[in-house]
């Protein structure tokens, strides 16, 4: 008999709090490997919170999180994206000093790190090719949805085995939101 599969992240009884206030309390989520997991709610349910905890981001009040089989419920936040989660938070944090292709590069700095190099940049110009036109410019001068197609991009060069994605459509035209998750499901699964 074959042992079954170990999900790329388990969530289990998670609940944190910010001061009084409960905002996630006893949540499960399992994430198989390879498969898009969606998280719905009405605004204030939790679900940046929960991205956020499971990131390091914000500590767990009980529950654990296991990335990959392994717990990570306490880890800090720079060790648990070295066990392969990367976050792209609501927002579009770019850095505006730098250009396109330098954000990248940053992805890229943490893939290498993690010996995920066989990602390029390449793929991600190919992905986004508004990236492409722009890779020269400061991001300070990018629209709202090329920021999201650039740090969906700088997230995936970090060779993640789990990418979050809050509000992975914001901002991002017709055609992109299903284009990008696709890309991330399938071209972006985690090499052997
Ligand atoms: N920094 C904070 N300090 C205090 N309370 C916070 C903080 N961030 C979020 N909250 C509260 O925690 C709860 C969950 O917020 P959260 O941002 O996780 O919800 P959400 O489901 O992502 O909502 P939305 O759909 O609007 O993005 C809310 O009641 C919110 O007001
Ligand atoms: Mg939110």
């Amino acid at each position: 008999m074959t042992a079954p599969a170990t999900a790329a992240l388990e969530v289990r009884g998670l609940s944190a709090a910010y001061g009084p206030v409960t905002a996630l309390d006893g949540v499960d989520v399992t994430v198989e490997r390879d498969r898009i997991t969606a998280v719905l709610g009405a605004n204030g349910a939790g679900k940046s919170t929960l991205l956020r905890t499971i990131s390091g981001l914000v500590p767990s009040r009980a529950g654990e999180v296991l990335v990959g089989g392994v717990d990570h419920t306490r880890s800090p936040a720079e060790r648990i994206a070295r066990a392969g989660v990367a976050h792209v938070p609501e927002g579009r944090g770019v850095i505006t000093e730098l250009t396109v292709d330098e954000n990248l590069r940053l992805g890229a700095l943490l893939g290498a790190t993690r010996r995920r190099t066989d990602r390029s940049l390449d793929e991600v110009y190919t992905m986004f090719p508004p990236l492409a036109e722009r890779r020269r410019r400061s991001c300070d001068t990018l629209s709202g949805g090329e920021r999201q197609m650039l740090v969906i991009g700088r997230a995936l060069l970090c060779g993640p085995d789990v990418l979050l994605l809050d509000e992975p459509s914001l901002g991002l035209a017709r055609g992109w939101p299903g284009r990008s998750s696709a890309c991330c499901a399938s071209s972006w699964a985690a090499p052997a």
